[in-house]
């Protein structure tokens, strides 16, 4: 069963790096298990994402999605296993550490300050170190529907608008892996498939993407890899064409 729980390029040889040579892998998660107070959630989750790739991870409510990216990101302490970053392990490193080694994560509920403008919403990332017109122009260039918005509050636009202000603001600290948890929450599937477009834009930039979605469809057509999560475990890897047949199951509970 090992070859099934990890992402990974089948031509990517730097599986390990031991000895420390260049690894090829932005992030790996190796054997995580993970508990809320003593509830365990996460039974030996291995995970990679390659460098310039897209990693879905799909799977039903309550699979452990979000704790796996929390691990990631440094906002969960794991009972056991390793987080490693270009090779390098950071267990126990806080999320300000992570995001300077590039790492940027998109919380829950967008992480947007809904009483403040567009542009207030993206002023509060100078202290990135860039100007804030240099962060309006990433913004603005990407997501061009927040140019028109930017005196608007953030909290009037609409769904789909709010997710381009979370990820503009992410993008200001140029990461190298963005992580995204549920894109799609809530917004009807046309604005769900335009964001998704802006990913693949984000994706071909040469940034890493680390996407959890509950619903696959949509982020296949993105992803480069997924994983399906199922009850705290890596049920299947692969490219997304491998796993058509297996997601179907994963949801009916097979
Ligand atoms: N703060 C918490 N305290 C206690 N239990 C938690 C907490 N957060 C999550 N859990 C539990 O951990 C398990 C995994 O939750 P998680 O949020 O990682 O799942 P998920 O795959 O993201 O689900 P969803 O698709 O519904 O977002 C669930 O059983 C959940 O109830
Ligand atoms: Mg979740």
């Amino acid at each position: 069963m090992s070859n099934l729980s990890a992402v990974e390029p089948p031509d990517n040889p730097a599986r390990s790096n031991e000895t420390g040579h260049q690894d090829h892998n932005l992030l790996e998660l190796r054997g995580i298990r993970a508990a809320y107070e003593r509830i365990d959630v996460l039974f030996g989750v291995d995970l990679v994402v390659p460098e310039a790739s897209v990693v879905a991870l799909l799977g039903p409510n309550g699979a452990g999605k979000t704790t796996t990216l929390r691990v990631a990101a440094g906002l969960h302490v794991p009972s056991a296993g390793d987080v490693l970053i270009a090779g390098r392990r950071v267990n126990g490193a806080k999320p300000e550490e992570l995001a300077r080694h590039g790492l940027c994560m998109i919380p829950e509920g967008r992480g947007i300050f809904p009483n403040l403008t567009v542009r207030e919403n993206l002023r509060m990332m100078t202290y990135v170190g860039r100007s804030l017109a240099e962060i309006e122009e990433i913004a603005y260039s990407r997501f061009p529907r927040l140019a028109e918005r930017r005196t608007q509050t953030a909290g009037t636009l609409s769904g789909g608008e709010q997710q381009m202000l979370a990820m503009a603001r992410g993008m200001a600290t140029e990461p190298a892996l963005l992580i995204l948890d549920e894109l799609s929450m809530g917004l009807a599937p046309i604005i769900v498939a335009e964001l998704y477009e802006m990913v693949a834009q984000v994706a071909r930039s040469g940034v890493s993407i680390l996407v959890v979605e509950q619903f696959a469809s949509t982020v296949l057509g993105v992803a480069d890899y997924a994983a399906i999560m199922v009850h705290g475990r890596i049920e299947r890897a692969g490219r997304p064409d491998e796993l058509a047949a297996d997601l179907s199951k994963a949801y009916l509970g097979g």
